[in-house]
């Protein structure tokens, strides 16, 4: 199927989402993948960290997602990050096939992201406000190493959502995927929808026991990580 051009990252020359779905693949990948309901169920607050902001369909699709399991009174830190900040405009154009279903969630983020400095390095803060609270988002505009380096405190979960890993193998190299499991809490869940050998070495060096769940859409695997407390020994016959 030929990609509409608006999707393409020129950098990566690379989609930033599948468009067919993306909403619900994000449910499915993300949110399941990392029992974020199961989470909520016991606690008011959690934080969740993201590499690569792109077009904030993950945003779009948690709050989504949130609203529609009908959870109250919790507090979400959001800690993501861009290298490559997109104009509010393109943002705009990138999520209009979710318009129909998410066009309010839409223009909310975008009038946040429309506030920010994107053109300079380091932290951004946007705040959005619903029915079930609030989710408090901190955008980091610069390398992901240096965004996880800058957290102050670990994440309960991970999204990690770079483009695909021939195409920007940078954002899965081993030193980021260590960082990013040094700052997960034990017990915390990272999702992604690549299942590549290299990833899933790394993640389980970085600590973090990894299985593969059914995939979405034109997937056939995706991959769920439980960090555990000691680091766990990546067997060396994992096939590619
Ligand atoms: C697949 S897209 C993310 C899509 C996004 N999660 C969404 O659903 O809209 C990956 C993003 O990571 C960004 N990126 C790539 N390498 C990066 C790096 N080293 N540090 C920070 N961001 C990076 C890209 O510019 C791109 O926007």
């Amino acid at each position: 199927m030929q990609i509409p051009d608006y999707l393409m990252n020129r950098h990566y020359d690379d989609r930033y989402f599948d468009v067919v779905n993306a909403i619900e693949e994000a449910k499915h990948i993300f949110f399941e993948g990392t029992e974020i309901l199961n989470r909520l169920s016991k606690r008011s607050d959690l934080a969740i960290g993201e590499t690569g902001f792109g077009a904030g369909r993950i945003v779009i699709a948690l709050i989504d997602y949130l609203e529609k399991h009908n959870i109250k009174d919790i507090s979400i830190t959001y800690n993501t990050v861009e290298l490559h900040p997109l104009t509010t405009a393109r943002i705009r154009s990138i999520l209009e096939d979710f318009r129909k279903p998410a066009g309010h969630l839409i223009d909310k983020l975008l009038n946040a992201y429309d506030c920010i400095d994107t053109t300079k390095y380091g932290w951004q803060q946007m705040e959005i406000q619903r029915p079930f609270g609030k989710i408090k988002i901190n955008l980091w505009i610069g390398e992901a190493l240096d965004m996880v380096n800058s957290l102050s405190s670990p994440c309960d979960i991970w999204f990690l959502d770079g483009h695909g890993p021939k195409k920007n193998p940078d954002i899965w190299r081993h030193e980021l995927l260590m960082a990013i499991g040094e700052k997960c809490m034990t017990d915390g869940l990272c999702a992604t929808y690549t299942v590549a050998g290299a990833v899933r070495r790394s993640l389980a060096d970085a600590g973090f026991m990894v299985e593969q769940r059914p995939g979405f859409g034109g997937k056939k695997a995706v991959l769920k990580g439980i960090k555990r407390r000691f680091q766990i020994n990546a067997p060396d016959n994992l096939p590619e």
